[in-house]
């Protein structure tokens, strides 16, 4: 079961009156931002005090928040604005976490319960820390729920995000690596790199924000690597210690690039989804359903779409009451909700797979699929 929201629940609301399959176009990427800049500049003169909420996590001390440089849109790297959930793609590294509270953070991570109960292992992945918030991770739940942090990933994101629940705050991906390696430029975007960090993919969730733990200096390569929408590919610098990167990632074919420099690399990686329940939701869970407790991720899964559609469908039901009223029943707004709620469930049902089905640690297939879409085109 996922446990509640420390913050209480969303401001309520207002539906519109249609449900919203693709996001707004934005005009331009100048525009984008332009608005951007105007948005960050307000934020940063406003007294964002916050209410006294959680008891950890306290924004004035544990957010550092610069805005990033420069955030790419779906048109900058070739693809419709329309294609996912918002027309931005992809930001520059950009500081978010102060030093106190990385460290705070990693002590949590770090911690033997954690090391010795939350650790997954993968064919593309050695090790990963999963599903530990909020019981051993109480500052990082605290950290990404918090409004404060929710108001600035939204901004960059370009739409209202929330994290997609509760398993997916603070996946870390973790590499100590014993032997140092040597940096060698021509295998840094190589596709035959036979041992990717964690190869050519599309995430299971529309957004993530991804924040560097470790110190970087001398660290060499840990980009990220995108394929535009013409088959290029581009690549945004990685991010250093307490900065962060916001990626549209369910609909950008993407490779974490290896670091080279010997010393270890923790990254933790927190999912989004829009908070709306009426922004259509393309999850799917096959990039962590083999490196998931099936329970906990099938539950909460299913716990937020049914949360969702309850929205939706009381929403409904007070529109049909009310043009019952008035004698005039909509057969359109009618078909095109039921619809939506067919379409919705029967992509639900179709990500619930049986436990048996489930092939523990085998994701290179996941990977190959995005290989195999390159080759394709
Ligand atoms: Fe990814």
């Amino acid at each position: 079961m996922a446990t509640p929201d420390v913050f209480g629940p969303a401001t309520p609301e207002r539906f519109y009156s249609k449900t919203i399959n693709s996001p707004r176009l934005n005009p331009s990427s100048k525009q984008t931002q332009e608005s951007l800049k105007r948005s960050f500049a307000r934020y940063l003169a406003s007294d964002h005090g916050s209410s006294a909420v959680g008891k950890l996590f306290n924004p004035h001390k544990h957010l550092d928040f610069e805005p990033p440089k420069f955030v790419h849109t779906m048109e900058d790297i070739g693809y419709p604005s329309n294609n996912g959930v918002s027309p931005n793609a992809v930001s520059e590294p950009f500081r978010l976490f102060s030093e106190e509270a990385v460290d705070i953070m990693r002590s949590e991570v770090l911690n033997k319960e954690v090391q010795e109960n939350y650790s997954y292992t993968s064919d593309i992945a050695p090790k990963q820390l999963r599903g530990y918030a909020p019981k051993h991770g109480k500052f990082i739940f605290e950290a990404w729920k918090h409004p404060e942090t929710l108001s600035i990933i939204s901004k960059i994101a370009g739409v209202d995000l929330v994290p997609v629940m509760d398993y997916e705050i603070g996946h870390i991906n973790l590499s100590i690596p014993g032997e140092k390696k040597k940096y060698d430029s021509k295998t840094m975007i190589s596709e035959e790199d036979d041992e990717p960090i964690v190869g050519w993919h599309r995430d299971s969730y529309p957004f993530v924000c991804v924040l560097m733990m470790s110190d970087t200096t001398g660290m060499v390569g840990g980009e990220t690597a995108l394929r535009t929408g013409t088959g290029e590919i581009k690549k945004v610098r990685g991010p250093q210690k307490g900065c962060a990167v916001v990626l549209q990632g369910r609909y950008i074919d993407h490779q974490a690039l290896r670091a080279y420099g010997g010393q270890e690399r923790i990254t933790m990686v927190t999912s989004f989804r829009p908070r709306s329940p009426r922004v259509r939701d393309d999850t799917v869970l096959t990039t962590v359903r083999p490196i998931s407790n099936l329970s906990d991720l099938y539950g909460q899964t299913v716990e937020y779409q049914l949360e969702n559609a309850e929205a939706r469908i009381r929403q409904m039901l007070r529109d049909i009451r009310d043009s019952m009223k008035a004698g005039a029943t909509d057969v359109g707004a009618i078909k095109e909700f039921l619809d939506f709620e067919v379409k919705t469930l029967s992509h639900l049902n179709n990500e619930i797979v049986e436990e048996s089905a489930v092939q523990k640690g085998h994701l290179a297939e996941v990977c190959a699929d995005a290989a195999k879409r390159k080759r394709l085109q």
